[in-house]
């Protein structure tokens, strides 16, 4: 039986072990998948304990993301150029950072809309941002970004080649694709963009799941933009690890119905 996890502080409401336990049931694999809770201070800790215990992989979420860099063997491009590692892979006795978040926000979008040479505002310049700001350039969009404190967006602006403009700017903003990625919404009835921007936009997504239509989200949908829920992405970047942990097709619709009903039943309890 193998066994998989994912590590963050806290940790209790993650869908992650759902989710990736309903995929191994559905391919008959005989693995399990549990929350680890890591205190910031046990993180050199818990990767060695990984090595012990012979764990085959893990997801890493916040706020472990960059912590956990210095304590593996090996970091793929991808995750060098993110900066942060979202899944380690313990293979021939080396645990190997990567990052599928990129690939959550690709798969996501792609389910909508062809960002390709279109113009999309990214909405915050934190951790969240640099994996949705990657997965823009590799798709080829034309990226600006709008961050309450400045040289935050222009850092990563700089990073990735794209544009940054001022939080005053806002009101001004326009393009095809609008992403929302700061923590303004999360268990709250509150967004940060100001809703007469919103009827510029085609689409408009979320990082945030919870709750699963964002304030964001409602005023984007009343004002005729196609929506993407943060919940699309997390599942897709649970279905590339799904791949990696265990070599087998993801079964996507699987995951993204458990992750639903665990949702919905949080939010019911
Ligand atoms: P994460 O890793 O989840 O992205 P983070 O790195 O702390 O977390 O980034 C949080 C993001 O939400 C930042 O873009 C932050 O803006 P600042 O860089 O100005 O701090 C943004 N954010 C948080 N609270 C906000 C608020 N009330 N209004 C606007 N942006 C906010």
């Amino acid at each position: 039986m193998d066994v998989f996890g994912i590590i963050g502080w806290p940790i209790g409401h993650s869908l992650s072990p759902v989710m990736h336990n309903a995929a191994f049931q559905n391919k008959r694999i005989k693995a399990v998948y549990g929350a680890f809770p890591t205190a910031p201070e046990d993180i050199r800790a818990a990767i060695n304990g990984m090595r012990a215990l012979h764990i085959k992989g893990v997801s890493v979420t916040i706020p472990h993301k960059e912590k956990v860099i210095p304590y593996l063997d090996a970091l793929d491009p991808v995750a060098r150029e993110i900066g942060a590692v979202n899944t380690i892979l313990h293979k021939e006795d080396l645990l190997w950072g990567t990052n599928t978040d990129w690939i959550g926000v690709k798969e996501a979008l792609r389910e909508v809309v062809c960002v390709k040479g279109k113009r999309v505002v990214v909405i915050g310049a934190g951790g969240a941002a640099r994996a949705v700001v990657y997965a823009l350039k590799t798709e080829g969009a034309e990226v600006i970004i709008y961050n309450r404190t400045f040289e935050r967006a222009q850092s990563l602006a700089e990073a990735f080649s794209v544009k940054a403009k001022s939080w005053t700017e806002l009101a001004q903003a326009e393009g095809e694709v609008l992403i929302q990625t700061t923590s303004v919404g999360l268990k709250e009835d509150r967004s940060p963009v100001p809703s007469e921007i919103l009827p510029r936009f085609e689409v408009a997504m979320d990082i945030i799941y919870n709750p699963l239509e964002t304030r964001f989200l409602r005023e984007a949908k009343r004002a005729g933009c196609k929506i993407i829920t943060g919940l699309k992405m997390l599942v897709y970047q649970g279905a590339e690890q799904f791949r990696l942990f265990t070599g087998f097709e993801p079964p996507v619709k699987i995951m993204e119905q458990a992750a639903l009903s665990a949702l919905k039943g949080e939010d019911n309890g």
